[in-house]
């Protein structure tokens, strides 16, 4: 059924518990009834915003267009090889579902993404990633319909401009297809990515290496850093890890010995953006109603009734304050919706 509502709160739809209203709010269940939406497009208000569970959104004011909530739903496996399997996924399904849902067939892939906040949609518009594995790793294909036409589109993960928390639907292509399903590749052989320091760490103690053992361990390591968005509103990292040249990197390097990196390529290194926030000293600090999460400067939060434009002010300091301090330009991940 498609419900639309005037004037509604985008509260349940942001992970950082910002009070905004969209003027106009609609949510569908199916691909035929975004179709019948987007064919009388005319009588809506424009711009138009997708969200899912808005955990990478930052209502900075009140949204003047429409905003479309997907409640597709369902998983199905829809091929199956000897090695893979290929589960179809509703746009509007939460992404940890999905996860648990490969966990407990015993299929490969998805495991170091568990309890990212967010819906499968926004998995493949945000390219989501942790522990060393992204969505587009996943992604077989993306299935949406255009704005414009109403037509169906799929996009092979070739055709998506997959990159760093970054694909075409948040770039040329952005507000023009609406993602409606996306089918992930999942492995059936037993495989595990354990590149990620801090995850052969933790796993070391486990007598038993399975996939719910690594679910259970990454689990564990999120909620020890990273807030629960219904207790503490935030938007997970905040910040996208700049990539820099290693002749930057080495003249850093000269000043602070401890500078952690990973490798990019030849050229590039990505460094924390959360140790460079950290070494500013804004770790644990509060501006008004927002703040720096004591346990992983990366996160900003919402301490209680923090405005949009609140938490937009406290990133505005911190990043010039990594630029002058150490020359980098720090963006965010979080995308600023209005203002
Ligand atoms: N660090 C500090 N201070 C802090 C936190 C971290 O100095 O307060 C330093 C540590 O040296 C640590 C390094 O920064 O070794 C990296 O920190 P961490 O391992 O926590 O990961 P991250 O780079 O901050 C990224 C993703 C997270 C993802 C984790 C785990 C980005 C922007 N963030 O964080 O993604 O969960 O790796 O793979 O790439 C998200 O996108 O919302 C998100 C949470």
């Amino acid at each position: 059924m498609i419900r639309k509502y005037t004037s509604h709160s985008l509260l349940p739809y942001n992970t950082f518990g910002i009070e905004a209203r969209a003027n106009v709010f609609i949510e569908y269940d199916s691909v035929d009834e975004l179709k019948q939406i987007l064919a009388r497009q005319e009588t809506l208000p424009h711009p138009f915003l997708s969200v899912g569970g808005g955990s990478n959104l930052l209502f900075v004011s009140d949204y003047e267009g429409t905003v479309f909530h997907s409640v597709i739903k369902g998983m199905e496996v829809v091929e199956e090889t000897d090695k893979d399997v290929y589960v179809r996924v509703g746009a509007g399904e939460t992404w940890d579902d999905f996860v648990a849902y490969a966990v407990s067939h015993n299929w490969y892939g998805a495991e170091n993404l568990s309890l990212i906040p967010g819906e499968v949609g926004a998995s493949a518009v945000q390219n989501i990633g942790a522990y060393g594995v992204e969505a587009k790793d996943l992604i077989h294909c993306v299935e949406t319909v255009e704005v414009a036409t109403g037509d169906i589109c799929c996009f092979a993960n070739a055709d998506c401009g997959f990159s760093y928390r970054q694909s075409v639907f948040k770039t040329h292509l952005k507000g023009k297809y609406i993602v409606t399903h996306v089918i992930y590749r999942l492995g059936k052989d037993e495989r595990y990515n354990l590149s990620y320091g801090n995850l052969q760490l933790e796993l070391a103690d486990s007598s038993l290496l399975d996939l719910s053992t690594v679910r259970n361990t990454i689990i564990r390591i999120r909620q020890s850093k990273l807030p629960d968005p219904k207790k503490l509103g935030n938007g997970g990292s905040f910040f996208m890890n700049p990539v820099i040249s290693r002749e930057q990197f080495g003249l850093l390097k000269e000043h602070y010995p401890d500078i952690p990196h990973y490798d990019v390529d030849t050229s590039r290194v990505k460094v924390p953006a959360a140790w460079l926030i950290d070494s500013c000293g804004w770790k644990g600090r509060t501006c008004g109603n927002a703040g720096v999460h004591d346990k992983q400067a990366l996160v900003l939060v919402n301490r209680g009734g923090a405005t949009g434009a609140e938490i937009v002010a406290l990133a505005t300091s911190i990043q010039n304050s990594v630029y002058e301090k150490f020359g980098i330009r720090i963006l965010p991940e979080v995308n600023y919706i209005g203002g």
